[in-house]
């Protein structure tokens, strides 16, 4: 199987205060891979970092098999890569339409805006209904589904998903969970971080487990120990050893 992102030795933080150590995870195409760890693990700045929102202090960062480390964010949205941020950050004083079509500003995918709002409204019924609303007036639900929209509306082959169920109702994580599955049958590759174990083992092909800005569990989702990965997630192992 082709690797489509794969970093290697990755150092990044905000200015003194360094987050990642030396971080190596690959991502193979049309795979879900899914990073899972506690609060302040470095999830997040691990997208960041990708994404060329926070600079690396060492390490690669490769895609399709060319090296991308530091390339700008502009780049990456270009060479194929959208980030759906923690938050869900959706403009909220703007229509549930004009949130979608901010995700098809790259010049590569406007033309063919009209087709993909087309394929975000029929994955997502919910916001065709409510298309001409603010997004300020959404659902925690619909506002994660505007998100997932407007990355849609990038043409990704690579989606990075940031703690979609955050604050949602079970019955919402589901229908969040199914479409990422949905879209990884469709071919898109996936890394979905989470903090929802038990529902996003469900659909990942691979897990990471990352604590304190490193690697320390990377495996087949198939193959995961609950136990084990309980363990380690809340450094269980740690105190074992003591
Ligand atoms: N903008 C920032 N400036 C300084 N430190 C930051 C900044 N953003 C995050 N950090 C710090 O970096 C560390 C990792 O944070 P990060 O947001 O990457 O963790 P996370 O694994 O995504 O956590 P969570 O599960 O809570 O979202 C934390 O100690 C955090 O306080
Ligand atoms: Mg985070």
């Amino acid at each position: 199987m082709a690797k489509l992102l794969d970093i290697q030795s990755l150092r990044a933080g905000y200015g003194s205060i360094n987050v990642l150590w030396d971080l190596s995870l690959s991502v193979e195409e049309g795979k879900l891979t899914c990073i899972l760890g506690p609060n302040g693990g470095g999830k997040t700045t691990l997208l960041r970092a990708i994404m060329g929102l926070v600079r690396t202090d060492g390490g690669t960062v490769a895609y399709q098999g060319n090296d991308r480390t530091n390339a700008s964010t502009w780049a990456m949205v270009n060479d194929g890569i959208a980030m759906i941020p923690e938050g869900r950050m959706v403009f909220r004083d703007m229509t549930v339409a004009d949130n979608l079509l901010m995700g098809a500003f790259p010049k590569k995918c406007r033309a063919r805006a009209p087709q993909n709002l087309k394929m975000v409204y029929d994955m997502f019924p919910r916001l065709y209904e409510r298309r001409d609303q603010l997004a300020g007036a959404l659902s925690g639900g619909e506002a994660q589904m505007l998100a997932m929209g407007r990355g849609l509306m990038e043409e990704p082959k690579l989606i990075l998903v940031d703690e979609p169920s955050l604050g949602l109702a079970p019955v919402v994580v589901d229908e969040v969970m199914g479409i990422l599955d949905r879209l990884r049958g469709e071919g898109r590759t996936i890394v979905l971080v989470e903090q929802n174990t038990n529902k996003a083992l469900k659909i990942a092909d691979h897990v990471y487990l990352i604590r304190g800005g490193k690697v320390v569990l990377s495996e087949a989702a198939a193959s995961v120990d609950l136990g084990r990965l309980h363990d380690l997630y809340f450094a269980r192992d740690a105190l074992h050893a003591e």
